[in-house]
């Protein structure tokens, strides 16, 4: 195979005429910072997720630091959070002066250890953060029922899992308060964006108030507060966008359907040299991401260099459990996720996104298995 550039990414945005349109209207309208059209894609968004309120905002980190603060979590406060995900899950307790504490996760799901968790909580537990990574659930229910009558926060970062389904229930919709992202790689994008979502009015209309400088009324500023809001530019790519999420996410399951029998057949080629990522009986996964397990990190850092190299884009998220990362390291973190330190040699994302054609799923197909045939070719060898 010969090395070439790029021509299949791991993300595309799906930007239609829809969208064009929408920002075309509200540049045309003048009100180009937070307004009605703000309003109404909170509306649309709690709508569609089956919670009562919600607040838009700049990004899912600010919406995942509000959230905690609107949660009365602050200075001190433990919050548990799995040890595999994107740094921001644990990087906004730290923004709010809480301490996160690292629970490890499943080998299956790479969502929360529900042992773990019961390891790991505690007196001094005032919040839980689950994150629904790669797009499947986090096991919600046992969570809750680890939690109890506690008086523990329920956060859900499902900045990765817009539309995904627990139990036939949106996720978003069972912790005391949820965050969503739009960044760009995300299933539905607003180029940069966030949502804090709750059943909770006096949590939401925190939310608010923070977001904008703590303004109670004009120029009248009761609490520290911040510039957190959303643009109304935004809000009209998100209402478009919005519209399109569940066309957008059956394309992304049937694009995973077809990679999983592509992979099938390699596997009984090659002796089930990957693993499939796992879709619970009681999930509906909506695969932000495709993310495979290799047998060893060899393996996957060759099948990483050797498909990026030969012109489909493929990711490691992540290539370090968040214990390891450096910053938390310098805080004086040590080891506590055996799972979680396994995974981040193992994992790999392959591209799923719904711009895909058939043909691009086939040149997958095809680079994926010419690598596994050059590595076992080449280990039969050395
Ligand atoms: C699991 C998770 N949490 C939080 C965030 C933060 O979202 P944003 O990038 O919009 O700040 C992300 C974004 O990548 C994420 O993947």
């Amino acid at each position: 195979m010969s090395n070439r550039s790029i021509n299949i990414k791991l993300f595309e945005p799906v930007i239609e005429q829809e969208e064009i349109d929408s920002v075309i209207r509200v540049l045309k309208s003048g009100w180009l910072a937070q307004g009605p059209e703000v309003e109404m894609f909170e509306k649309e968004f709690a709508e569609y997720i089956g919670v009562r309120y919600s607040a838009a905002v700049s990004n899912g980190t600010v919406a995942l630091m509000l959230a905690l603060k609107a949660l009365g979590i602050g200075q001190g406060d433990e919050v548990l959070v799995p040890d595999y995900t994107f740094i921001a899950t644990a990087t906004a307790p730290l923004m709010v002066g809480a301490i996160p504490k690292f629970v490890d996760v499943d080998v299956n799901t790479f969502n929360i250890d529900i042992e773990d968790l019961k390891n790991k909580i505690s007196d001094r537990t005032k919040a839980v953060i689950v994150v629904h990574l790669f797009g499947h659930p986090a096991n919600i229910k046992a969570v809750k029922e680890v939690i109890g009558d506690k008086n523990i926060m329920l956060i859900e970062d499902a900045a990765q899992a817009h539309g995904a389904e627990a139990w036939g229930q949106k996720v978003g919709s069972f912790g005391d308060a949820a965050i969503f992202s739009f960044y760009a790689t995300k299933n539905i994008t607003t180029g940069e964006g966030g949502m804090v979502v709750s059943d909770k009015k006096e949590v939401i209309e925190k939310v608010k108030l923070l977001r904008n400088h703590g303004q109670i009324s004009r120029y009248i500023h009761a609490e520290l507060g911040g510039n957190y809001r959303m643009t109304s530019i935004q809000a009209a790519i998100g209402r478009a966008q919005l519209r399109k999420l569940d066309r957008l996410n059956e394309i992304r399951r049937d694009n995973a359907q077809l990679l999983s029998a592509i992979i099938t057949s390699i596997n009984a080629q090659y002796g089930n040299v990957i693993e499939l990522p796992v879709e619970e009986p009681w999930a509906r996964h909506v695969y932000h991401l495709y993310a495979i397990k290799l047998k060893d990190k060899t393996l996957r850092d060759y099948l990483y260099e050797c498909m990026n190299s030969n012109g489909v884009e493929v990711a490691i998220n992540y290539p370090l459990p968040l214990h390891s990362q450096p910053l938390f390291k310098s805080l004086g973190y040590k080891d506590c996720c055996p799972t979680s330190s396994n995974l981040a040699l193992r994992e790999l994302s392959l591209p799923v996104h719904p711009k895909l054609s058939r043909n691009d799923i086939n040149t997958i197909s095809m680079v994926l298995s010419k690598c596994i045939d050059n590595y076992i070719h080449f280990t039969s060898i050395t």
